[in-house]
């Protein structure tokens, strides 16, 4: 008992004797708390949920878009709002391949010109993106958490950056675990992060090769199910051209709009819509959580789980409150 009792406090000594530190250091990093704006912007949480409520009613393809605009944003330079930068010699991490697909941006705007009406330079589009990712996954019929703001905006972007922090979908297990380390999360974070494909969709391209020609010889991937890969190839035409060019499948078929455990069932079964989906299965420890959600009662676990996952990600390199800013618009030109 002593021992469990007394491990805390150690740990607690430990962090604010490094918390005087990072305050110490001029690069500190800015403070995230819940409910960073109580004072300065108390409603900030209140019209972001209205406006995304609104927003996903006309269009709820967008709440899988906006949770996937949160990861890209923390992934390249950290969550710094640069995602939504623009470049006009098509240079912007939205110029970038991973890119293609990503939708939301309007959204991001239209929330950013509601909180300007009401606090004006107050609340950063970094934050605005963490804040309608959360309320994504809600309005989804996943969990609530508390969501950390104080995120300042950078305005430097690189469309290379994009290409070389964000994994592409035919990466094995082991690439993973090294694009996610670089960013200080663990298996556990990329099993339980990955549940994030419970919901959206996906262009055939991303997975094609998959199905034609998984090695060269035009041969389909072994470890995906071969009903499943049946399906596949109704819907992705062998030539991507045309009309093949904007097919979209669900990534988590049946289940598409609801962020639930299904995803964790679909990979056991199937191998995944991607390559890095079925990555899942190739190391005991994710490949574990993979099973025991895909069989859980409740969704209770991973909700919390997904929360913890979140917030964690939603501290990568944050910018410190001297390199970053608040700007009136997310979108600007910065090139
Ligand atoms: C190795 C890591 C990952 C890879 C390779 C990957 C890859 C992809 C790809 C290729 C798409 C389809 C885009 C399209 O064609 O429209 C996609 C969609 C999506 N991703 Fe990921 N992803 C990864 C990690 C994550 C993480 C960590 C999250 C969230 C925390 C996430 C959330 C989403 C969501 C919600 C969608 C659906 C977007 C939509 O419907 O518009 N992904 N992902
Ligand atoms: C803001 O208010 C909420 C709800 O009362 C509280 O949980 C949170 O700790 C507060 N945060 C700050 C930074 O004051
Ligand atoms: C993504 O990048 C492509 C290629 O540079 C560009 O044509 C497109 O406009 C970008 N998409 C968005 C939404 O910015
Ligand atoms: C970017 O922000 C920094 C710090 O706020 C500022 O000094 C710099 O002039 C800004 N650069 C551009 C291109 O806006
Ligand atoms: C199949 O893949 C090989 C090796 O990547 C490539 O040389 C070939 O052109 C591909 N064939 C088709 C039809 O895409
Ligand atoms: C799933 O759960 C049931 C009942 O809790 C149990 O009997 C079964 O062995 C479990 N299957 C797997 C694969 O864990």
């Amino acid at each position: 008992m002593s021992r469990e009792r007394r491990l805390p406090l150690v740990l607690a000594l430990a962090a604010a004797v490094v918390g005087v530190l990072a305050v110490a250091s001029p690069r500190a990093e800015a403070e995230l708390q819940v409910g960073f704006y109580n004072a300065t912007c108390p409603i900030a949480e209140g019209v972001v949920f209205a406006e995304m409520h609104a927003i996903l009613h006309e269009d709820p393809t967008l709440a899988p878009s906006l949770l996937r605009m949160h990861y890209h944003d923390c992934f390249v330079q950290g969550c710094d709002g640069s995602i939504m930068l623009r470049s006009r010699r098509g240079t912007a991490e939205r110029d970038a391949t991973p890119n293609r697909s990503m939708r939301g941006y309007d959204a991001i705007e239209r929330i950013k010109a509601r909180l300007e009406t009401l606090c004006p330079l107050t609340v950063s589009c970094a934050d605005i993106i963490a804040m309608a990712a959360r309320d994504a996954v809600y309005l989804s019929k996943g969990p609530w958490y508390g969501v950390e703001t104080g995120r300042r905006d950078g305005n430097v972007t690189v469309a290379e950056y994009a290409e070389n922090d964000l994994a592409p979908p035919d990466s094995n297990i082991v690439d993973v675990k090294t694009f996610f380390s670089v960013k200080s999360l663990t298996a556990k974070d990329i099993v339980v992060l990955f549940g994030s494909h419970s919901i959206g969709t996906s262009h055939c391209e991303a997975f094609r090769k998959r199905l034609y020609n998984f090695t060269g010889a035009m041969d389909q991937d072994p470890s995906l199910d071969a009903r499943y890969a049946r399906q596949l190839r109704k819907l992705c035409p062998r030539r991507g051209g045309g009309r093949g060019r904007r097919a979209k499948v669900p990534m988590d078929p049946g289940s598409g709009f609801t962020f639930d455990l299904s995803y964790y069932r679909h990979v056991l079964a199937t191998g995944g819509l991607f390559q890095s989906d079925g990555s899942l299965l190739h190391d005991p420890a994710t490949r574990g959580y993979v099973e025991r959600m895909a069989n859980a009662s409740s969704p209770d676990e991973y909700y919390q789980d997904f929360a913890a996952a979140m917030v964690k990600m939603g501290r990568t390199d944050v910018l410190p409150d001297s390199l970053g800013e608040v700007r009136a618009t997310c979108g600007v030109f910065v090139d």
